[in-house]
C-alpha cells in the first residue's frame, strides 16, 4: 500500500508513490459530500438481510435459550452450552431492537483525531459509539468528546491493563466512569479466552454497582458480517472492531458518521506524521487485521454517499 499503513512504517518507501496515492485519496474526499439516499437504503436492506443487526447482533436470552449452543467465530473450538448461569449473564432484550436513531457518530481510535477538535461535533449526534474503551479524559476531550451510548471492550484489554480482573478490581470501575451508563459490548464468544474475561468483567460491574451496561457481541452475527464484507470483495483474516460497529451503526442510524478511521502514518492534509492511536502509538496487529482494506470500502461507502468520514479538523 503506497499511503503508509500505520503498521508498517513506509519511510524509506517511493515518496512519489506515496503522494499520487494520497492525492488519489484525497480527491476522494475534496467533493462536497452528499447523502444518497437511495444508496443508504440499498446498503442498508442489502446488510440487514444478511446479518440482522438489530435483533442479532447481541446475545439476549430470546435468541440464545438455555441447553443452545454458541459456536464461537474467532476458532475452532467445541461449541459452549448454555447453562442456566451463563444464560443469567444474557441480556433479557435486544439493545438495538427499537433503534431510531437519527444520527450515529462512530470513533475509531485512529491518530488522526489529536488535534482535530472534532469533540463537539462528535458528541452532537445522538448515538455515540467508541471502540476498545479508549480514553476520553485529560485533555482528549476537545478532539474526541465524551459522550458515549456504546463502547467496546476487547478482552485483551482487561488482560493487559487490568489483569485479567483476577487481583484489584476496582481500578478497572474506576476506568468506566468516563463512559457512564453506557452499553459496553464484549467479544464474549470469539475466542475461548474471551468467555472467562468477559463474565469477569460483567460480575465486577454489577459487583461494584457500576453504571456500565455490558452485553456480549454475537458470534453468529459476526460470522454473518464478516461473510457480508468478504462476499464485498473485502480480504482481510478478521474484521476490525471499527468496521463491526460501523456496520452495525449503517443498520442503527439515518446518518453515519465516522471519525478517527485513517490507518496511515502521515496526515492527510498537512503530511504530518501521525500515531496510530489520539492517545498513543501502539501498532495495531497488521497479520491479524487489514484496515487500509478496509478504509478502501469504508471510502468508497463515503464517495457513494452512504457514511462519511471526516478526516481533518472539524473547528
Ligand atoms: N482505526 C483506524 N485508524 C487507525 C487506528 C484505528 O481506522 N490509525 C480504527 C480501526 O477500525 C480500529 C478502530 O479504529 O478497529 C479501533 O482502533 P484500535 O483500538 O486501535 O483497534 P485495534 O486494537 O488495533 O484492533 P481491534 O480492536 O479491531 O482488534
Amino acid at each position: 500500500h503506497a499511503v503508509g499503513n500505520a503498521a508498517s512504517d513506509t519511510s524509506g518507501t517511493c515518496k512519489t508513490c506515496r503522494d499520487t496515492t494520497m492525492e488519489k485519496v484525497l480527491e476522494h474526499f475534496s467533493h462536497t459530500w452528499r447523502k444518497q439516499e437511495e444508496n443508504v437504503m440499498k446498503f442498508r436492506a442489502l446488510l440487514s438481510n444478511r446479518c440482522h443487526g438489530l435483533t442479532k447482533a447481541v446475545v439476549t436470552k430470546a435468541n440464545t435459550p438455555v441447553g443452545s449452543n454458541i459456536v464461537y467465530d474467532g476458532e475452532k473450538r467445541k461449541p459452549l452450552q448454555v447453562t442456566p448461569e451463563l444464560f443469567s449473564t444474557f441480556a433479557k432484550e435486544h439493545p438495538f431492537m427499537n433503534a431510531t436513531w437519527d444520527t450515529c457518530s462512530v470513533v475509531g481510535n485512529g491518530g488522526i483525531l489529536a488535534n482535530s477538535s472534532c469533540g463537539e461535533r462528535i458528541d452532537s449526534a445522538q448515538f455515540v459509539i467508541r471502540c476498545n474503551l479508549p480514553p476520553l479524559t485529560n485533555g482528549y476531550e476537545r478532539d474526541v468528546g465524551n459522550k458515549t451510548d456504546l463502547v467496546t471492550a476487547n478482552p485483551s484489554i482487561l488482560l493487559e491493563k487490568y489483569g485479567g480482573l483476577q487481583q484489584r478490581r476496582r481500578p478497572f470501575v474506576e476506568s468506566l466512569q468516563s463512559y457512564g451508563d453506557s452499553l459496553m459490548l464484549l467479544p464474549a464468544f470469539s475466542y475461548g479466552q474471551n468467555t472467562p474475561l468477559s463474565l469477569r468483567a460483567l460480575y465486577t460491574i454489577q459487583d461494584f454497582n457500576s453504571p456500565s451496561r455490558p452485553i456480549f457481541l454475537n458470534p453468529e452475527y459476526l460470522r454473518n458480517l464478516a461473510r457480508f464484507w468478504r462476499s464485498q470483495g473485502l480480504k482481510t483474516k478478521r474484521l476490525s472492531t471499527g468496521i463491526i460497529v460501523a456496520s452495525l451503526a449503517l443498520e442503527l442510524c439515518t446518518n453515519v458518521h465516522l471519525y478517527g478511521f485513517w490507518p496511515f502514518n502521515q496526515h492527510p492534509q498537512h503530511r504530518q506524521p501521525l500515531s496510530n492511536h489520539y492517545y498513543d502509538d501502539r501498532q495495531s496487529k497488521s497479520t491479524v487485521h487489514a484496515m487500509p482494506a478496509e478504509f478502501d470500502h469504508l471510502q468508497r461507502l463515503h464517495s457513494q454517499g452512504v457514511l462519511r468520514i471526516h478526516l481533518g479538523e472539524c473547528a
